[in-house]
């Protein structure tokens, strides 16, 4: 017999407490605490013997059949890139990004350039005809969708068997529900018991399963933690609500490189890939300005050129303003202050402004040495050439320090028509079109 006992289970992270609390003790929401009715099973003696069918589901190592054939091209490149060259057969994959940056675009795109791979598509968001409108303004037929619009999970994992498509996608997973089940589609619980029947159908059955997944005000994927641990591959899709260009960023993947990225533009008639991303993310000036100074960081395993802009001025308020866009504010602050105690600047009594052009956001270290001469560029009102690149991590001694990918980086800027570089010291590198200049301290990007 099953005795009922009732528990609180947060909404947000799906922790689970027995007394109902205002506040979640472990993600610090409020009023995430639901009723949660929890079925506790009367202990049975497992059983010793092992059966038959036990035996099936031990397999040793060496005679699993494994080809590296069984990934599937979708035909958009910058999508296989970010997934190590194609879908792995019968893996769990896991879309998440804010509403309207393009999520369902981009499947739809996958399924309608891929006339080879047979997909099942359960739309929970859209009706079949708003899709087909969606279809024909990206200008593609579709022969291999197949689109369903039950939501109910059960219904879904019998309609796949029935089909037997090559990929399953379902958008959204906050959308799918078990009738099972009492609460609301999107619920922790709902989205738990939905995509552990998603698994099965993936890692049992073969097909490859693809989950849209709706994110959070911080920016995680809604519904809880486990989620991510039970799929094979993250891809979190963003951009910039006020440009056009969308990155496809891998952060989890049993299958290929991690951190890949995969750059898009959103055009009238669907998503374009950018193969270059380079020239994306370079401003219109023509002519040097001061503050500017241009730098390479790396996008997982792809170098992408970005000008960094800053603007120093005179304060008339006693704070002074340190705004950053694009760039971490702390950061920012940081390198102000390494600049001071290091370099002998002063920005006392000065507004400092910082932006990355085209709207790029900027995490990696090595983009220190141009924010730091930008920021120097500005306040000696000094010009840096357009043709000059920095790049370098820059430490609290002031001392300038080796990042990775030195040559990538090199070689992207070469590519790009650049004459001089300025990297840190002791990076043993030989190029024949850039002239390399290296910096020790922060005092030598002065000169
Ligand atoms: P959508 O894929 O519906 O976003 P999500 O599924 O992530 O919520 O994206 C919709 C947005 O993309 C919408 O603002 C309109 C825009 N869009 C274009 O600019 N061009 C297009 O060809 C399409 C199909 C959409
Ligand atoms: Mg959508």
């Amino acid at each position: 017999m099953a005795k009922q006992r009732i528990q609180y289970e947060c909404g947000e992270c799906g922790y689970v407490s027995p007394k109902w609390m205002g506040s979640c003790p472990i993600c610090s929401t409020w009023n995430s605490f639901v009723e949660k009715k929890e079925e506790r099973k009367t202990v049975t003696k497992h059983k010793v013997d092992v059966s038959e069918s036990d035996q099936d589901e031990v397999v040793k190592l060496s005679e699993i059949v494994y080809s590296d054939k069984e990934r599937e091209s979708s035909n958009v490149k910058e999508f296989d890139r970010v997934l190590g060259g194609g879908f792995v057969k019968g893996s769990f994959l896991l879309l998440g990004g804010d509403p309207g940056i393009g999520k369902s675009t981009l499947m739809l795109q996958v399924a309608l350039q891929s006339p080879n791979i047979k997909i099942f598509y359960v739309a929970g968001e859209e009706s079949a005809s708003q899709i087909k409108q969606r279809a024909s303004r990206i200008g593609l037929k579709g022969d291999n969708l197949h689109i369903g619009s039950n939501t109910e999970v059960h219904s879904v994992i019998a309609m796949t068997r029935k089909l037997n498509p090559d990929l399953l996608i379902v958008d959204s997973i906050q959308t799918l529900f078990s009738d099972e089940l009492s609460s609301l589609p999107g619920s922790v619980q709902q989205v738990r018991e939905c995509s552990a029947l998603l698994q099965q159908i993936a890692k049992r059955e073969g097909v490859t399963t693809l989950m849209i997944g709706h994110v959070t005000k911080e920016g995680d994927i809604a519904g809880p933690r486990i989620l991510e641990h039970m799929v094979d591959t993250v891809l979190h899709f963003e951009g910039d609500k006020n440009h056009f260009y969308r990155l496809l960023r891998c952060v989890k993947n049993r299958f290929g490189p991690a951190q890949e990225v995969g750059v898009f533009e959103m055009k009238g008639d669907g998503l374009q890939e950018v193969p270059n991303p380079s020239e994306l993310f370079m401003s219109e000036i023509d002519s040097p300005v001061s503050g500017s100074a241009i730098t390479c960081v790396m996008e997982g395993s792809r170098p992408i050129l970005a000008e960094v802009q800053a603007l120093v001025t005179p304060s008339s308020f006693g704070t002074p303003q340190r705004t950053a866009s694009g760039y971490d504010q702390k950061r920012l602050s940081l390198l102000i202050a390494v600049l001071e105690k290091r370099g002998g600047h002063q920005f006392t009594g000065q507004d400092v402004y910082l932006n990355i052009a085209g709207g790029l956001k900027i995490s990696d270290p090595a983009a220190d040495l141009a924010v730091a001469s930008a920021l120097v560029s500005s306040l000696n009102d000094t010009v840096t050439p357009r043709n000059k690149i920095f790049y370098g991590e820059v430490g609290l001694g002031g001392e300038v320090r080796k990042v990775s990918f030195s040559e990538m980086r090199l070689k992207e800027a070469e590519k790009m028509g650049f004459l001089t570089a300025v990297i840190p010291k002791n990076e043993l590198i030989k190029t024949e079109k850039i002239k390399v200049t290296s910096a020790r301290t922060i005092a030598d990007i002065i000169e």
